[in-house]
Parts: C-alpha cells; structure tokens; sequence
C-alpha cells in the first residue's frame, strides 16, 4: 500500500460515508497477525480490541486462514436452498456441542444485527404475541428492529423515529450505578421492579413475546450483572410464557471465559444470537434455538442470499477445532484474571478509575471526575485511549457517555503481553495524574 497520510485522510472523508468515517482512531493496516495489527510503515500495534470481539483465536489464526482457503477453492457462494454444502451441516453439528442445552437448531446469517433480527422475528412468529422487552444501555445492532431495541445513546435513534412498535425498556442490573443502591442485590432489585412496572402500566405479561438481554452489556461498558438477575429474568419469563432470547454477539465464543456468557451465569435462553467471533472474521451469524421452537418457523417466514456462506461455515468449523485443541477458554480465564486483577491495582492508585472490571477476557475501567459523585469522565478517558495507543496499545471506548475504556484482547493473548499492556497502561495513568 502506497498511500500518504493526506491521500488517506482525503480518501475516508470523501469516499467513505461520514456516520463511519468519523470513528477512532482509523489506523490504516496492511496486515496483521496473532496480537498484532502492522501499519505499512513497518509500526506495530498491540490489538486489544480483536475488532470489537471477533478475532478472539487473534488475527489470521492459520488454521482458520487455511480452512477458508481450501473451501474457497471448492465453492464460495451457495443461497442456502437453492444448494445446501456440507460445512454448513457439519457446523449444526458442532456447535451444539459448546452451546447451552437445547440450541441445536440454527438459522446462519452474516451480521449480529441479523441474528438480532431473527431472534425478534422468530419469538413473535412463535409466540403470536408482539411485546418486546429490552434493557436500558442495551446495544443490539443498527439494522431497524435492531437498533429500535438498541438504547445505550440517544445517537443511535436521532432522526430514525418512529422504530418497531411493540418494544418496552427495562432496566438493567448495574451494581456500579442503580439509584436505589449500589450494590449488587439492589441492582437486581430495581430491574426486576421496572420489569413488573411494565407489566403494570404498559403491556401486560401475556402479550409479550420475549425479553431480550446482552448477558454482559458490551457497548453498554462492560457492565458485568450480578447471576441473580439472570435467573431472574429467566423465572419471570418461565412464569409467563416469555420467551428469554440471549444476545451473545459479542460475549459468545469464549469471551467470557466460557464458550457463552449463558454458561458463566448458569441460565439457559430459549433463543440465542451470536455472530462477531463465530468465524473469527470471516462474516457470518446465527439465530439459534431448540427443534421444539424452531421448527415452528415455517418456510419462507424467513430467508437470506449470502447467510451460511461456506467459506464462512469452513471457517467457523477451523475456530471450534482451535478452541479444543488449544485449551483457548483455559488460557482465557488466566490472562483475563491477570488482567483484571491489574486493573482492580491500577484503581486503587487513581482517583479517576472509579471502576476496574470485567469478566474473562472484556475488561474495563470506568472513568469518573474526582467528585465524589461519579460523574462520567469521556475526556479523560478519551485521553488515555490516545495515550495508550500512542505506546502502542489499542484499546475503545464504551458506555453511555464514552466514560468506559474496554479491552478485548484475543483469547490467545500471553502472559507477557498482558503485563506488557498494564506496564503502558501504568504509565499512561501516570501521566493522567501528573497533569
Ligand atoms: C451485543 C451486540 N449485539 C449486536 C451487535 C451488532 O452486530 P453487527 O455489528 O455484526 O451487526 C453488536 C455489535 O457490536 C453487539 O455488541
């Protein structure tokens, strides 16, 4: 690659569409590899994003690059349908085996907001009931039903209005931040309250097909709830005939240190989403459910072109044989321990990390002005990203106000490059402070 930074900065604002090209930081990268992105001035960058939770066995794993290399060859497109491959068969195959019990029939489509889709579709198609309840801070994709359940900024709905009806919000379980307490027990207390006030005043429990639930709200800054909330969630809706869909777009696939955020809390969902870290980059997702409720989808109800791509299904396969062969959630729960447990230091050195936390490898740190009030900090936070990358350290933004800065580092990640990263991180901080 051949471009000058003026070409560059030229070529994304006017070619690129602006609701895009504005993100941060737009590195221009000509490979990368393992942990590492590589900038064609020969720079490289710790890649502590995993492009937002996908590249979870690192960039361009080769096992993954060769199983989609040798599919490539055989055939690249099939319209599910039309032909069926036999990737695709084997997956449903597959992945039952790593999934919460009874997820063992699948509908493949390309996008977490298309997974999101489907689950919506399919619970209402089931259950011919319309409601939906999804949590405040959610985030949930930006296709319409999915951004009309998506409510972590207001941004994201500006100038969108009317969405899908038949969506209510609820309140998720923050033990950082909930007005009737700040402890995990209040926390569940105060969701569960506004779940049986929607049943009040808005939409009685009879009409409503599902809840929706991120098992950890990712964009929403890596609010870990407490497991009482899920099972919560879970009683409320057996008790109902709810239907509990679980988006794991972005916790699924070892995230969490285990394979699905619905293992670490122990609660089973009806309906699962996932997509991101499925293929590890290559493009594909799933709507996932029991036979008991998905065969019940009748054919044409739903459908897609490019869904189950094989290329993508070759790949998916590949990342399931790396995850047993190379004890990935093991390695997982280490460095994600390791990790966190440096971050829970990092707080008690500054004042303005007014959390350190996480679970498995999505890991954070809340930041707060010095205020005794905790208010969300974004500058700041913002400044330590651009630090942090500055020594070569990528980490993003999340949370409502942009108060949160995230770490998703690849599963695969070492001991060495975990302590590396707090070494950058301390310095940063450090910096912060001296200011
Ligand atoms: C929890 C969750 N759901 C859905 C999505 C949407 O996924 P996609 O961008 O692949 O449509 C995301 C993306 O970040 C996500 O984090």
């Amino acid at each position: 690659m051949n471009t000058s930074n003026k070409d560059l900065n030229h070529k994304i604002h006017q070619n690129l569409a602006p609701s895009l090209a504005q993100d941060w930081p737009m590195i221009l990268i000509e490979s990368a590899q393992g942990v590492y992105l590589n900038a064609p001035d020969g720079t490289k960058v710790m890649d502590f994003t995993s492009g937002i939770g996908v590249t979870n066995l690192g960039h361009n794993h080769p096992k993954v690059v060769n199983a989609a290399i040798e599919q490539m060859k055989k055939v690249a497109h099939s319209a599910v349908g039309i032909v069926i491959h036999e990737p695709i068969l084997q997956l449903t195959e597959v992945l039952p085996t790593v999934m919460p019990a009874n997820m063992d029939m699948f509908f493949f489509g390309n996008s977490g907001a298309e997974a999101v889709e489907g689950a919506i579709k399919l619970a209402r198609y089931v259950t011919g009931r319309q409601g939906i309840i999804a949590f405040t801070g959610g985030f949930h994709g930006r296709t319409y039903g999915a951004a009309s359940v998506t409510s972590i900024k207001s941004k994201y709905r500006k100038h969108y209005h009317p969405f899908v009806p038949g969506i209510y919000f609820a309140e998720y379980a923050n033990p950082y931040r909930c007005p009737i307490g700040d402890t995990p027990e209040k926390a569940v207390e105060w969701s569960v309250e506004s779940i049986h006030r929607l049943f009040k005043h808005f939409i009685p429990p009879e009409e409503v097909a599902a809840m929706l639930v991120e098992p950890v709200q990712g964009e929403g800054g890596y609010l870990v709830p407490p497991a009482a909330f899920h099972q919560q969630l879970r009683e409320i809706c057996d008790q109902h005939g709810i239907l509990l869909i679980f988006d794991e777009v972005q916790t699924g696939f070892g995230r969490t240190g285990e394979m699905f955020g619905a293992q670490t809390f122990g609660v089973e969902p009806d309906i699962l989403a996932v997509a991101k870290a499925i293929a590890n980059g290559y493009p594909l997702s799933a709507t996932v459910s029991s036979r008991e409720i998905m065969s019940q989808w009748l054919a044409g109800s739903h459908g897609t072109t490019f869904g189950g791509n094989p290329v993508a299904c070759a790949a998916a396969l590949a990342v399931q044989e790396v995850f047993a062969e190379e004890h990935i959630l093991d390695n997982a729960k280490a460095m994600g321990k390791l990790f966190y447990d440096g971050l829970v230091q990092l707080q008690q050195q500054h004042e303005f990390i007014g959390e350190g936390r996480g679970v498995g490898m999505m890991l954070a740190m809340e930041i707060v002005k010095p205020d005794g009030k905790k208010t969300p900090d974004a500058e700041t936070a913002m400044k330590i990203l651009n630090s942090a990358y500055q020594a070569g350290l990528l980490g993003y933004m999340a949370g409502p106000d942009g108060q949160v800065v995230r770490f998703i580092p690849p599963l695969i990640v070492t001991e060495k490059e975990i302590n590396h990263a707090l070494e950058i991180l301390e310095v940063c901080l450090q910096k912060i402070d001296a200011k």
